[in-house]
């Protein structure tokens, strides 16, 4: 709900389990409060900040602005703190000041070219400076069913001259105090998105991405959290961006003991010129607040991201059960390889066949034919029919693999277009994986890829695409634009990506999409809006699993990853893990199986229908249920998630025990979460336990101290 209350000029955000309170002080935009919810109409503004000295109280005119807690800091009004705009006029004069002109209400608020949250009320305030010529609408979205702000800005040159924005950031969160400390996702390719915690220092303390992707070595995510805040207790700030390419958040602990956070779009290379009547869209920086700690604080943001990110028509339909072929397989396969995995998959509840790298071009290993969608008949020379006929004949689907962004020098493509390929003039094109990235903030590049990849989508029938890309743009320069657009390239690439998905994945909307990056490396709330799950990470070792799931739940939902079953040893880290565990872990979220079906043991072939009918029967869990973290394997010696229903009528509590121990310590998690007035029964054990018992003692079990990697699953319901 939005209030703006005109006698004291303050707005009031408020929503399920937040207040968010700001007003207007000569002119000025001031933060006053975020958090849980209070009496918003109590007199606020004694949170003001003051005047640092009384020397400066007294002087007459504008007061700094250094001391106040702002929802829209600029430059050259005596803020010193990390802005969230800086712009340069004709004459290279850089002072912005913001003041008040006005508020509106939007229903269905959609950003120019960005993915945007959906089904929320909109506040609109618009703050202009007319010396400069400059008009800045900032955009605060709010949910009724979760503690979350959507944030954004718009930026119009309303005067007669260019303006030059240097840094355009989408949102600006100051906190009135410190001593905060900041947790962080950093990662790498098999290894992303484990939490790091720092204190926050007097100063700046940022996290980036500079490779036109949200990026494995970080996610674009940060949250501040007290020192005492824990697992399900503490007040704890989160910020995560709705965007796909370079981006940055930074963390300012004051002089005057307040925090700012703020971030979006990478200023790192960029600039962007607007002539006069021209505006520059933000993406969204969402924020959402638990005082139930990291917990709560996930809680809200999957709620957020079921309910105004993920496509309505996908996000609680139960999801495919797939066979992908690229760890069965790799490049090596023809129709007589391929059969006997459809074949097996016949009856064990798999739905869909996906058909991975290599079908395509001269596509035998990862030097030639990305670019050239049209089938490689080397390896398959009736094409892709046999295979989908094959599928619709055991009562299977049919998913193939596309890298749609990409190009190998050698290909039929690169040959016709060397120039359509991202590079530098003069240098060597800059290679990776032996492939460059095509340059897709040029229409005609998107025009052909769209062209290629909805041909091969409609002269077959596919009902699942993975949209993979291998790689980081490592060049920031087009062909095809002017010097000022170069400056912004990796924007342009992400409106270029948001295009060409405008165009195939919602084109499509029978097709189901699944995103993915040389793993999970652009997993961000930019491509879940097109992609209801992402391939969380080529790592699909269960033990890594138990770290990467963990680290990505802090704030993607369960059902947003893509989670598969894969043989032993593991070809990532030569692990060997039980078959149970392997399954268990993978089904905390879209499950499959990355293996060759035809070469299982017949148990384990015969275990797969048994686990797929338990993980359908129980899916509405992974797909909306609250999720508790109540054993964190980056800290202890187990990993542990428990999944309870929206309505508490029934819960899943998976663990797993990290290594075998001899005379080990008891490992009971406490169970919180639950109704503690109703009484649950245990499936496995047959017990009967109160929901507050569990939550204060945990759930006794007799789990096995042998062997390393070891899980139990144990399934609730309310009696
Ligand atoms: C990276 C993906 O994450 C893998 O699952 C697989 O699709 C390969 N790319 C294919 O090149």
């Amino acid at each position: 709900m939005i209030r703006f209350d005109e006698k004291n000029a303050t707005f009031t955000l408020e929503g399920k389990g937040f207040s968010y309170v700001m007003g207007v002080v000569d002119g000025v935009l001031e933060h006053r409060y975020f958090g849980a919810p209070i009496h918003a109409d109590d007199d606020l503004s004694l949170f003001r900040g003051e005047a640092a000295t009384s020397f400066e109280a007294r002087v007459p005119g504008k007061k700094s602005q250094n001391q106040i807690l702002l929802e829209a800091p600029a430059y050259g009004r005596g803020d010193y703190r990390e802005p969230m705009f800086l712009l340069r006029g004709e004459e290279g004069e850089t002072t912005l000041d913001l003041t008040y002109a006005g508020y509106r209400i939007i229903r269905d608020h959609k950003l120019d070219g960005l993915p945007t949250s959906f089904g929320g009320e909109t506040l609109c305030v618009t703050l202009s400076d007319s010396v400069r010529g400059v008009s800045v609408e900032l955009f605060y979205t709010v949910f009724d069913d979760c503690p979350a702000v959507a944030r954004s800005a718009r930026i119009t040159n309303t005067g007669a001259g260019k303006i030059t924005l240097l840094r355009a950031y989408s949102a600006a969160l100051d906190l009135p105090d410190n001593g905060y400390e900041l947790i962080t996702l950093h990662g790498a390719w098999a290894r992303e998105r484990e939490p790091e915690r720092t204190p926050v220092p007097h100063g700046v303390l940022s996290v980036d991405s500079k490779r036109v992707s949200s990026s494995a070595p970080l996610n674009p995510f940060a949250a501040l959290v007290t020192r005492t805040t824990c697992e399900e207790a503490g007040d704890a700030y989160g910020v995560a961006l709705v965007y796909s390419s370079s981006w940055k958040i930074a963390c300012e602990g004051a002089q005057n003991g307040t925090t700012r956070l703020t971030g979006g779009i990478n200023d790192f290379a960029f600039r962007k010129t607007l002539a006069p009547g021209e505006r520059f869209d933000t993406p969204e920086a969402v924020f959402v607040y638990s005082d139930e700690g990291l917990g709560g604080l996930s809680r809200a943001f999957h709620d957020y991201a079921r309910g105004h990110i993920v496509n309505p028509a996908f996000v609680r339909r139960p999801r495919p059960i797939v066979v992908n072929n690229w760890e069965a397989t790799y490049f090596d396969f023809d129709y007589e390889r391929l059969y006997p995995i459809i074949d097996a998959a016949e009856g064990t509840g798999i739905d869909t066949f996906v058909l991975d790298d290599g079908w395509f071009g001269r596509r035998d290993n990862d030097s030639a034919g990305l670019g050239d969608w049209s089938v490689n008949l080397q390896k398959l020379p009736e094409g892709l029919a046999p295979l989908i006929d094959r599928c619709h004949a055991r009562g299977l689907k049919f998913g193939l693999w596309f890298e749609p962004e990409m190009v190998n020098p050698d290909s039929d493509l690169y040959r016709a277009h060397p120039d359509w390929a991202i590079s530098c003039p003069g240098y060597e094109p800059l290679l990776s994986r032996r492939q460059l990235v095509l340059d897709i903030t040029r229409p005609e590049v998107r025009d052909h890829i769209v062209a290629a990849v909805n041909r091969v989508l409609s002269e077959n029938a596919i009902d699942y695409v993975k949209w993979d890309s291998n790689r980081n743009v490592g060049e920031l320069f087009s062909s095809a634009s002017d010097a000022c657009d170069r400056e912004c390239f990796a924007h342009r690439y992400a409106l270029g990506l948001y295009d060409l998905f405008d165009r195939i994945v919602l084109a499509n909307p029978n097709v189901f999409f699944e995103g993915c990056s040389g793993g999970g490396s652009r997993f961000d709330f930019g491509m879940l809006y097109y992609f209801p799950q992402i391939w969380t990470s080529d790592d699909t070792d269960a033990g890594m699993r138990c770290r990467i799931q963990y680290g990505t739940s802090l704030l993607y939902p369960l059902s947003a990853m893509s989670c598969h079953v894969s043989v032993c040893p593991n070809h990532q880290n030569g692990r060997t893990t039980p078959f149970a565990t392997r399954c268990a872990v993978a089904h905390l979220g879209a499950t499959g199986y990355e293996l060759d079906l035809s070469r299982l043991p017949e148990e384990e072939r015969a275990a797969i229908k048994e686990q797929n009918e338990l993980f359908r029967r129980d899916e509405d869990l992974i797909l909306s249920g609250d999720l508790y973290r109540v054993a964190d394997p980056f800290a202890g010696k187990a990993f542990g998630f428990l999944v309870v229903a929206k309505d508490k009528s029934k819960a899943a509590f998976t663990l797993v025990r990290l290594f075998g121990e001899t005379n080990a310590e008891r490992l009971i998690p406490r169970l919180p979460g639950l109704d503690p007035d109703a009484a649950y029964r245990v499936e496995e054990t047959g017990e009967i336990l109160h929901g507050d018992t569990l939550a204060r003692t945990g759930l006794p079990n007799e789990f096995t101290k042998w062997g390393d990697f070891t899980a139990a699953v144990y399934h609730l319901t309310r009696l």
